[in-house]
């Protein structure tokens, strides 16, 4: 499909990632971009960017009512389907969280239908996986293992594998391209504090500059693969302008970064010497506590060719410099 002069449509526009996929899309020539969100979780600050650019339109919709999904979606190409609840909002309201999740993709894909855009970029998870076994480097052919997981994060990760499987089946039954991506832990400018596993980056740089120490759990062993909302923005775009459709594919750098290694770049970046300080939370909700992660990116960069370009330190300034002009 082609980005230039197409139209588009953003559920969740004003995410962290939805954002970010606006940016990307008007900087590739997109005639039309249509940001659909109800603020449940996200506010219109995050694309306040984009005030006045004509190609924008920012509607306050919910993706529970279909009535909102036709009108926002009439004469769209292509859809990007990142609306939804995060572990950490889903725990905390199971209910919304799962409508929003499944039935909300449901709607989706049948107001694709209905108004016969080509396309849907799902935003899928690699919380789908649960937890690693091993040393196993992580393909899109792993099976899950969400016997270990703590029951919010399964919740999470029963969500996704079902938005998935409906991503398949509207390619399969109703002729609606779809592709699911899944992301590792997305950081960058504008992160919020709803991603447990990006949370460590955004306090942690907080405290640094209340001039209170930063804190790690455990030994700060614990490892994530750390993907800037940048490449995920590109990864999203690239998707929807490829011919491929019906698979799932990881969005991650397949590189481990451990906590540790994000609070020395924050106390470098900062110029601090403040000391690390470490704490156990057992009870804490984690989506991944892992002191392994490997995840392969080959699949992607096979048939996107897509690459991850933004280094952790590189991603970290951007974050740190962007949450500087904010209010405390
Ligand atoms: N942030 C991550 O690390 C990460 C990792 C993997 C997958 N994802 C997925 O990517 C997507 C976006 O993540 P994010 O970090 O930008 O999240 P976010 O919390 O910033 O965005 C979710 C958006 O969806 C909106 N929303 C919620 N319910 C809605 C409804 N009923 N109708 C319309 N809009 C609604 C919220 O207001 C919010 O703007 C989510 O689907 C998430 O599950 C995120």
């Amino acid at each position: 499909m082609r980005i230039k002069d197409g139209s588009f449509v953003v559920t969740g526009g004003a995410s962290l990632i939805g954002s970010h996929v606006a940016d990307q899309l008007l900087a590739e020539g997109a005639a039309k971009v249509v940001l659909l969100d109800n603020f449940a979780l996200g506010t219109p600050a995050a694309v306040a960017h984009l005030d006045g650019d004509s190609r924008v339109s920012l509607v306050k919709g919910d993706i529970l009512r279909t009535a909102d999904l036709f009108d926002a979606f009439k004469g769209a190409d292509g859809v990007f389907a990142i609306a939804g609840f995060l572990t950490l909002p889903l725990s905390q309201n199971p209910s919304l969280g799962l409508a929003v999740n499944v039935e909300g993709m449901v709607n989706t894909l049948e107001a694709c239908r209905y108004v016969g855009a080509k396309k849907v970029v799902f935003s899928s998870s690699i919380a789908v996986y649960g937890e690693p076994e091993g040393d196993a480097v992580i393909d899109e052919t792993f099976p899950a293992n969400l016997a270990g997981y703590q029951p919010g994060s399964m919740l999470y990760s029963c969500s996704k594998l079902i938005g998935e499987a409906l991503i398949k089946l509207y390619a399969q039954k109703h002729g609606v391209d779809g592709i699911a991506l899944r992301y590792s832990t997305v950081y960058g400018e504008r992160q919020h504090y709803r991603g447990v596993n990006a949370l460590t980056i955004i306090q942690n740089y907080d405290r640094i500059r209340r001039g209170e120490a930063p804190v790690l759990p455990g030994d700060g062993s614990e490892v994530h693969d750390y993907i800037h909302v940048a490449d995920v923005a590109r990864a999203n775009v690239m998707a929807m302008a490829s011919d491929v459709s019906g698979e799932a594919l990881n969005v991650v750098t397949a590189e481990e970064t451990t906590v540790k290694r994000i609070a020395e770049i924050l106390l470098d970046i900062t110029g601090s010497d403040l000391p690390i300080e470490y704490y156990d939370e057992p009870k804490a909700v984690k989506a991944t506590s892992s002191a392994s992660l490997k995840l392969s990116r080959d699949k992607i960069e096979r048939v996107l060719g897509w690459k991850p370009e933004v280094s952790i330190e590189e991603g970290i300034r951007r974050l740190t410099e962007w949450r500087a002009t904010q209010p405390d």
